[in-house]
């Protein structure tokens, strides 16, 4: 054990995660202690635009006054009662709404607090159909490099990034891994077409090197999140995906944590393409929206009456279905609906690039824009000619976020894969953002990436 004398402690300012990060992650946060819309304030007062809605969470802006009133109500009356052994109104109503904008296939709903939660829940799901219906060799999982799904143990098991796989490995069935369809690194001189398709062979390659019988599921992001900076395979890649997982009876998992709710500009991503349809979806983070931990996995109301009739799937959580969350969630899914933000994301989705891609055409930086609605991500290079990465020690995602924290910009971007797949930070607004904000947050953007620029001159690096 090391001597205690030894350590070099930080002053305790009491509770904040970053106490346990490492020392060269060392940055000053501000400390937040107001959120209105789409801005949040310091405890200096000064103001920032949520860039990235936090970690692509906050969906419909701080302080909605919808949401915090049926919380407030549905505090008045009950906040909790266990999922097992009692029913509760505000979930009945979150599962009629929220499977009814899910749509056909999507029948049924399970909540629980948070993505790496529904992820878990998802896996937990295909293996235990598989196990009762007498396939017990079906438990091997295939996802994407780089790709992320979520912190606990199973999910790290699947998510893309070996600097935790590393960590864990022995301890952790680690799943098989298929290159993501990232265009911009690898495709070459590949057109888009071909690359989806040779992407989408890899699955199948790779299912019949681990042998078809014992491959139990496919997970995957339709649109990717901070690992892949926004990645958005065309439609052609899905159905692929569709077709192979059909042909060997493998589940096919979207993984709509970040992308799903709206994001992409259709409540799922799924429904801007036919027959790409998966089997299980799992959403979270815009369904609480910032404002309270929830998250739900979809499935079919046949796959869950079918396995029901065998063993049940009796996985519980002790905020499965809370009260609260329910009636917040169902909160954010009205103003979503009400206040026509997918039709705002679109829009503003189409704006926001359009102006991304300009400011790239006169930045030495901005490598590529890509996304999808409000799902967007700007890459960092060092050479745009030749597509160079900024040396990693330079830590360039980090060092934009504190730029553009000066100007007034929260923005979230985590060097997953430790930088080796690209730098990369979300832009990625509320979706009920005005033109006027995403004008502003184009300005503040423009002013970082001056900043950026100047330092990476001063460093020699441009
Ligand atoms: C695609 C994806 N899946 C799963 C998760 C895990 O969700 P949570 O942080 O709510 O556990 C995240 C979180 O960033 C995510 O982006």
């Amino acid at each position: 054990m090391e001597n205690k004398q030894t350590i070099n402690h930080r002053p305790s300012v009491g509770g904040a995660q970053d106490l346990f990060y490492s020392h060269s992650d060392e940055f000053p946060r501000p400390t937040i202690i107001k959120g209105e819309g789409a801005f949040l304030w310091d405890e200096q007062g000064q103001s920032y635009l949520d860039a990235s809605s936090g970690p692509v969470t906050c969906n419909i802006g701080h302080g909605n006054k919808r949401v915090l009133s049926a919380m407030a109500e549905q505090a008045g009356k009950l906040c909790f009662s266990f999922a097992s052994t009692a029913r509760n109104k505000p979930n009945l109503l979150l599962s009629k709404q929220l499977t009814e904008l899910a749509g056909d296939g999507f029948e049924r709903a399970l909540f629980v607090s948070g993505g790496s939660l529904a992820v878990d829940m998802a896996i937990k799901f295909c293996r235990q159909y598989r196990y009762a219906k007498g396939e017990t060799k079906r438990h091997q999982l295939i996802s994407c490099q780089p790709s992320y799904h979520g912190m606990t143990l199973g999910c790290l098991a699947v998510s893309g990034d070996p600097t935790f796989n590393d960590v864990f490995s022995g301890m952790i069935n680690i799943s098989s891994k298929i290159q993501s369809m990232m265009n911009y690194r690898f495709a070459g001189d590949v057109s888009e077409h071909d690359y989806a398709l040779q992407c989408a062979q890899a699955l199948e390659s790779k299912i019949i090197a681990l042998g078809d019988e014992s491959v139990l599921a496919f997970i995957v992001e339709p649109v990717g999140g901070s690992s892949s900076g926004a990645i958005s395979p065309p439609e052609l890649y899905f159905k692929e995906v569709r077709r192979i997982c059909n042909k060997y009876g493998v589940f096919l998992i979207y993984d709509e944590v970040m992308s799903g709710l709206g994001r992409t500009g259709t409540f799922l991503t799924h429904h801007q393409w036919s027959d790409a349809q998966p089997d299980i979806v799992v959403v979270a983070k815009g369904l609480g929206a910032g404002y309270i931990p929830l998250g739900a996995m979809l499935t079919s109301a046949s796959l869950v009456d079918e396995l029901a009739e065998l063993t049940g799937f009796n996985y519980a959580h002790t905020y499965n279905a809370n009260p609260l969350a329910c009636a917040v969630g169902s909160a954010v899914l009205t103003e979503i609906i009400d206040n026509n933000l997918l039709e705002n994301t679109i829009n503003i989705g189409r704006f926001l690039q359009d102006q991304l891609k300009l400011l790239q055409s006169k930045s030495l930086t901005i490598g590529d824009v890509r996304g999808k609605g409000l799902l967007l991500a700007i890459e960092f290079v060092a050479c745009k000619s030749t597509k160079t990465q900024i040396p990693l020690h330079y830590q360039a995602t980090e060092k934009f976020k504190q730029f553009a924290a000066k100007q007034g910009l929260l923005i979230y971007g985590r060097r997953s894969n430790n930088g080796l797949y690209g730098e990369y930070v979300m832009i990625a607004p509320p979706l009920n953002i005005s033109r006027k904000e995403a004008e502003l947050l184009i300005k503040r953007l423009s002013l970082t990436v001056i900043d950026f620029e100047s330092w990476l001159k001063k460093e020699g690096v441009l």
